[in-house]
This record gives structure tokens, C-alpha cells and sequence, in this order.
């Protein structure tokens, strides 16, 4: 196993996601960790991490001294090719030219890290962020590969294994850096690359039994594939000692509860206590039209009925969240253990008020990854591939009020589109593809007859992670299917358009 010590970088957890795809069990430490940590560890390879700090600067981090000795290969990734430089007798300064972003490294000599990827004289793109430059190499170390910002780009001690890399090889955009890993991995560390989510999902659920002991879970199913694959794992890990909560607000998509009660009851057989609280949700929602008020209203009501079901299941130690790397803001880091999660998550309010101890099984891991497990836990791939859908639901879909009556205009909308989608073969493609409904009256004519009735738009964005988006380009054809179907088969609606918006400047969710 390889031992990432973290400095703080922002790109810890792609390093650990890169390994992972080359099939290397890693663990990711603070580098605060002591000689005695780093000996017991037993790593095959050790990865020095990324760090905003500067080596230059009084108390910035240095990896543990026992890393240079345990005779294994190290790899350092810029503060971490720079801390090894300096704990190991070379020199670093701050440099005029910081070199931000994308760089061209040439290859000067052989070297096994870029054996099979580039020759001496050949140069590919990388990705590089830094403001210190190596000036004087420590002994037995020399240069293996150049950029025009930083002469010491890759350095090597071919007889310890010792590299260093002033670029990031983790980020996508370097495009040799996975390349480069696999060399360091399997060509230099002789690791073998057999490691799989199958053992991932082992490891995961030890560290769940190990955390939780006797105590019990409470887990908040939303409908989504990550709190779904959460609960499976941590049900397989500690089995009666989970209660799966669903709480159905009545702005779900259609037959969406019955799906989710089928799944969990019927398909997996865990216990899971269904809440209807429909009715309380509409009766909060009305009058409200304005959408922040909306989000807030029923963001309220969530924490309120989630936590009278907790009381009533009388003694619960933990909370288990879906949550996932790209929610966790700071990767945990040397300064501390403190870690923010992002405030918009759909339960963020009950951990605090309910004061228990959180379970995060998926805290580690990328949106495919958790596709990936949730495979691995048997979750069928209906779910596993499901779009992203909203904490306050069809509520930021109908603009305006939201009454029973739109949710169900709504609801009948939006499932033709999806049928339409997924006959066509699309929804895999899509990242996300919903009907919004807008209390807006149109004329239309139909039969010999006048309709005046609502408008619904149609929205389907292509994305990586929700932060930017891109509109889909439906052929016409289809899209006059879809429009055709929901004016003939949803009364209440006699016209739909279609969302040209990317994001930015628009947002997925229309409010
Ligand atoms: P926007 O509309 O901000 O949405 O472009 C980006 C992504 O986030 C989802 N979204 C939410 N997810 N709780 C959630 O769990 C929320 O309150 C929420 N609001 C938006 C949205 O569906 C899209 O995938």
C-alpha cells in the first residue's frame, strides 16, 4: 500500500483517485504524523502531497524524517519535491517567475518514471502551481526533466528512488501524470495494481464497524444514488444496528417514493421507516412563492420531521450523510482537523441540533466512484446512474406557489420527458434532464376548442459536476415528440418550450 502524506493541497484526494484507477490501495495522513506512524504504516511507496504553505516560510510542514528511511520509493509533488529537497540537504527559494497553470516539460535524461512515456528530449503538457523553485539538489539527486518556469521540474536519486516533480501529475490536465504514476507505482515501487472497489467496499466496511461498535445508525434516505449507496454499505457493515429514514415530502418525482420503499424493503430487505408527510409540506409551501422562502421552508420541516422519527426510534449515536469528497470544502488538513461541508446539504442543519456523531462511509470518494460501489453493493442500475435531483424537490421547479394540483401537473410532465429520454437511448448522456412548470397561462388551440392553460420548460444539461453546465442539444424531432405527448397527455399544460440556457449565466434548477 502506498502512504499519501497530505500538506495541505488542494489535490490530495486526486492523487488518492488516481491510484484507485490504477488499481493501488492507498491512505491519505496528515503529515503531522510522527517517525513511529510513517515505520508502523508499512507503506510499499510513499507520496508527499501538495501544499499551499512555502518551504521557505518559518514553521511551514516537513514530512517526518523516517519517510527518507524506510528504503522505499518516494515521491514528492511540489511542496512535497521541495520539503524532500530540504530535509534532505538541498536548497529552495522563492522564485520571481511563479509558474501558474499550463507548462511544457522536456525529459533531459532517462529515468524509469518516464520509461515507455517520454524520451530524453521529448516534452509534454503538465500542470503546474507553484511559487518556489528547487535552486541547489540534494546529494545523489539530479535533474531528470526541465520547464521553461522551473529548471528543476523532475529530479531523481535512482539509487534511494527518490523523485521529485515540481508539476501536479494527479490533475487531468496533465496529460503524461497518470502515465507517470502508473511508472512510480508498478515500475518503481513493483506494486501490483490488483486493488479493487470489491476491497474497497471491505475496508470501508471495517472502518464503519470499528467507528460505530454496538451504537446505532439513523440514515436519511433522499432518493439519490448517495445516500442510497451509503445505507447499503453501511447496512451490510452493521446490519440491524442501521434504521433508514425516508422522509417523502410530497415534491419527489412520480412514483419516486414507491420506487425508493420497493428497493430498500423489498429488493435489499432493510428495515426502513417511511414517513408521508406530504400533506405537512404542502401546508407549509402554501403562500409561498418565493424561492429562497421555499428552500428555507422546506429545508425547516426536513430537520423537524426527521427528528421526531429519531426520537421516536429512542437511542441513536450516529447520523449517517451521503456526503462526498467534492462536498467536503478543505481537504483535512495539516493546520488541523477541521472540516467544513458545504452549507447547502440537504440534512446540514440536523447534526449539530441532534448532537450526534456523524457516519460519512463516502467521504473519500468521486461521483463515478460512488456509482461504482453502489454497483459493487448490488444497487440496481436504474439507481446507480441516476441524475442529481434537488433537496426541495418539484418545490424550485414550479415557480411560484406550490400546490398539490402543480405537483401533479408537474410530476406527469416531467416523467414523459424521462420515459422519452431513456426510449432514446439519452439518459446516460445527460447529466441531468427535468420539467420545469411555469403558472403562466397561454392560449392554444385544441380540436375545434380554445385551451388557456400553463407552460412547462423543458431543461437537460451535459456536465461534469453540477458547478458549470451546457445545454443538450436534442434533435428537433424529439423535442417536438416530447412537447407533442405532454400537451396531449398532461391536462393543465398546452405549451412547452425548451431551456437554451448553459451555466453559467443560468443555473441548472430554475429557482
Ligand atoms: P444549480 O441550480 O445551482 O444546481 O445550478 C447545481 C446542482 O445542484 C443541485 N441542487 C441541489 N442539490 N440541494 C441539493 O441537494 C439543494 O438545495 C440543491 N439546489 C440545487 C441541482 O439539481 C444541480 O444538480
Amino acid at each position: 500500500r502506498v502512504l499519501i502524506l497530505d500538506f495541505g493541497s488542494q489535490f490530495v484526494q486526486l492523487i488518492a483517485r488516481r491510484l484507485r484507477e490504477i488499481g493501488v490501495y492507498c491512505e491519505i495522513h496528515p503529515c503531522t504524523v510522527d517517525d513511529a506512524f510513517v515505520r508502523a504504516f508499512d507503506a510499499r511507496a510513499v507520496i508527499l502531497s501538495g501544499s499551499p504553505a512555502s518551504v521557505t516560510e518559518a514553521d511551514s510542514p516537513r514530512a517526518p524524517q523516517a519517510v527518507f528511511e524506510l528504503g522505499v520509493p518516494v515521491l514528492g509533488i511540489c511542496y512535497g519535491e521541495h520539503t524532500m529537497c530540504q530535509q534532505l540537504g538541498g536548497n529552495v527559494e522563492p522564485d520571481n517567475h511563479r509558474e501558474f497553470g499550463r507548462a511544457t516539460i522536456e525529459v533531459t535524461v532517462p529515468s524509469p518514471l518516464f520509461d515507455g512515456i517520454l524520451s530524453p528530449g521529448e516534452g509534454a503538457v503538465v500542470w503546474m502551481s507553484h511559487g518556489d523553485r528547487v535552486t541547489r539538489l540534494p546529494e545523489g539527486f539530479s535533474l531528470i526533466g526541465k520547464s521553461t518556469g522551473a529548471p528543476m521540474a523532475a529530479i531523481a536519486d535512482e539509487t534511494r528512488h527518490f523523485y521529485g516533480l515540481q508539476f501536479h501529475p494527479e490533475v487531468v490536465h496533465s496529460t503524461i501524470g497518470k502515465a507517470l504514476l502508473e511508472n512510480f507505482c508498478f515500475k518503481i515501487a513493483r506494486l501490483k495494481g490488483d486493488w479493487t472497489m470489491e476491497a474497497y467496499k471491505e475496508q470501508a466496511i471495517a472502518k464503519i464497524r470499528a467507528q460505530v461498535g454496538s451504537g446505532h445508525v439513523i440514515c436519511g434516505l433522499s432518493g439519490g444514488v448517495d445516500s442510497a449507496v451509503a445505507a447499503l454499505l453501511i447496512h451490510e457493515a452493521i446490519g440491524e444496528q442501521l434504521t433508514c429514514v425516508f422522509v417523502d415530502t410530497g415534491v419527489l418525482r412520480f412514483n419516486e417514493a414507491k420506487e425508493i420503499v420497493e428497493l430498500f424493503r423489498g429488493h435489499f430487505n432493510i428495515p426502513l421507516v417511511h414517513v408521508d408527510a406530504s400533506e405537512m409540506f404542502l401546508e407549509k409551501l402554501a403562500g409561498v412563492s418565493d424561492p429562497e422562502q421555499k428552500r428555507k421552508a422546506i429545508g425547516g420541516l426536513f430537520i423537524d420531521v426527521f427528528e421526531a422519527e429519531a426520537r421516536k426510534l429512542g437511542e441513536v449515536d450516529f447520523l449517517a450523510q451521503g456526503t462526498l469528497y467534492p462536498d467536503v470544502i478543505e481537504s483535512v488538513s495539516f493546520k488541523g482537523p477541521s472540516v467544513t461541508i458545504k452549507s447547502h446539504h440537504n440534512v446540514g442543519g440536523l447534526p449539530a441540533r441532534m448532537r450526534m456523531k456523524l457516519v460519512e462511509p463516502l467521504r473519500e470518494l468521486f461521483k463515478d466512484e460512488v456509482r461504482a460501489l453502489g454497483r459493487e453493493l448490488g444497487l440496481p442500475e436504474i439507481f446507480v446512474g441516476r441524475h442529481p435531483f434537488p433537496g426541495p424537490g418539484l418545490a424550485v421547479r414550479i415557480l411560484g406557489e406550490v400546490t398539490k394540483d402543480r405537483v401533479q401537473i408537474l410530476q406527469q410532465a416531467d416523467r414523459i420527458f424521462l420515459e422519452e429520454i431513456r426510449q432514446a437511448g439519452l439518459y446516460d448522456e445527460i447529466w441531468q434532464a427535468f420539467a420545469v412548470l411555469l403558472p403562466v397561462k397561454t392560449v392554444g388551440v385544441m380540436g375545434d376548442g380554445r385551451t388557456y392553460e400553463w407552460v412547462s420548460a423543458l431543461r437537460a444539461v451535459t456536465s461534469v459536476d453540477g458547478m458549470t453546465a451546457d445545454v443538450y442539444p436534442f434533435e428537433s424531432a424529439f423535442l417536438s415528440k416530447v412537447a407533442t405527448r405532454i400537451v396531449n397527455e398532461v391536462r393543465g399544460i398546452n405549451r412547452v418550450t425548451y431551456d437554451y440556457t448553459s451555466k453559467p449565466p443560468g443555473t441548472i434548477e430554475w429557482e
